[in-house]
């Protein structure tokens, strides 16, 4: 039995994939099936602390005792983030973030027209929830937890994120088309901005959710 040392606190999880509409009929996306912050709403809450889980297009039943906020795009997922923010202990974002979205939405469906080229599709930034909330932070001691999903040079990329999104904790994990998207299980290095980093092997979600609360717990005191 889990000892419920989060008892008290309030922890904010972002989960999925935020999709940016083209039309009325397409978005840019990602793979983000939300599992793995899922997975750390399900075992924070286990811990005794009271969970917003704020998710972006996973499809998946609310779990029990969390309350949860949906959302779609990128920015819904930062004001969403923004209006829990204030009264949460921890923000851990674990969501897949687009980068960017379509400069322009278009009102009806975008027609193929016979013989013509297809038009190239112009993006615009979207807003870094990580970095900004990391920046200003809602009040002195809040916890801000990132990921970062990344493909090659996993750990130098995640070192060198941590320092540029200023965060407390980042949680490397390396993705790709059939790895960490969507399965039930994953493997990580949670980097500390006082520098400790630790292994977290290959397994189910909820294995790497509580390393991180470990790590949390500790911090928070
Ligand atoms: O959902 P699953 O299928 O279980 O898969 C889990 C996961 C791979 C999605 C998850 O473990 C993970 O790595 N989530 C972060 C994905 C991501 O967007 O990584 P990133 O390296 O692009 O972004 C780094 C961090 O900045 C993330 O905490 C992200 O939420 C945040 N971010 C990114 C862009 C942006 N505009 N705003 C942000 O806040």
């Amino acid at each position: 039995v889990q000892a419920p040392d989060l008892a008290g606190r309030h922890v904010v999880v972002s989960a999925g994939g935020t999709r940016e509409p083209l039309d009325p009929v397409r978005y840019l996306g990602n793979r983000s099936s939300g599992k793995q912050g899922y997975a750390l709403a399900r075992t924070a809450a286990a811990r005794g602390a009271r969970v917003t889980l704020i998710e972006a297009n996973t499809g998946m039943a609310d779990p029990a005792g969390v309350d949860v906020v949906h959302v779609s795009t990128a920015v819904q997922l930062r004001e969403a983030v923004l209006k829990a923010a204030p009264d949460a202990d921890v923000v851990v974002m674990a969501a897949a973030v687009a980068d960017f979205r379509p400069a322009v939405y278009a009102e009806g469906k975008i027609k193929k027209r016979d013989g013509q080229e297809p038009a190239p599709i112009a993006l615009v930034r979207n807003p870094d929830i990580l970095a900004e909330i990391s920046a200003a932070r809602a009040h002195p001691g809040q916890l801000v937890v990132g990921f970062a999903a990344e493909t090659d040079d996993v750990l130098a990329n995640g070192r060198e994120k941590l320092r540029r999104k200023g965060c407390d904790l980042l949680v490397v994990n390396e993705v790709g088309e059939r790895r960490t998207f969507g399965s039930e299980e994953n493997e990580a290095v949670v980097l500390a901005a006082d520098g400790t980093e630790t292994p977290v092997p290959y397994g189910p979600k909820e294995g790497l959710a509580d390393t991180v609360w470990d790590l949390v717990a500790a911090r928070l005191g």
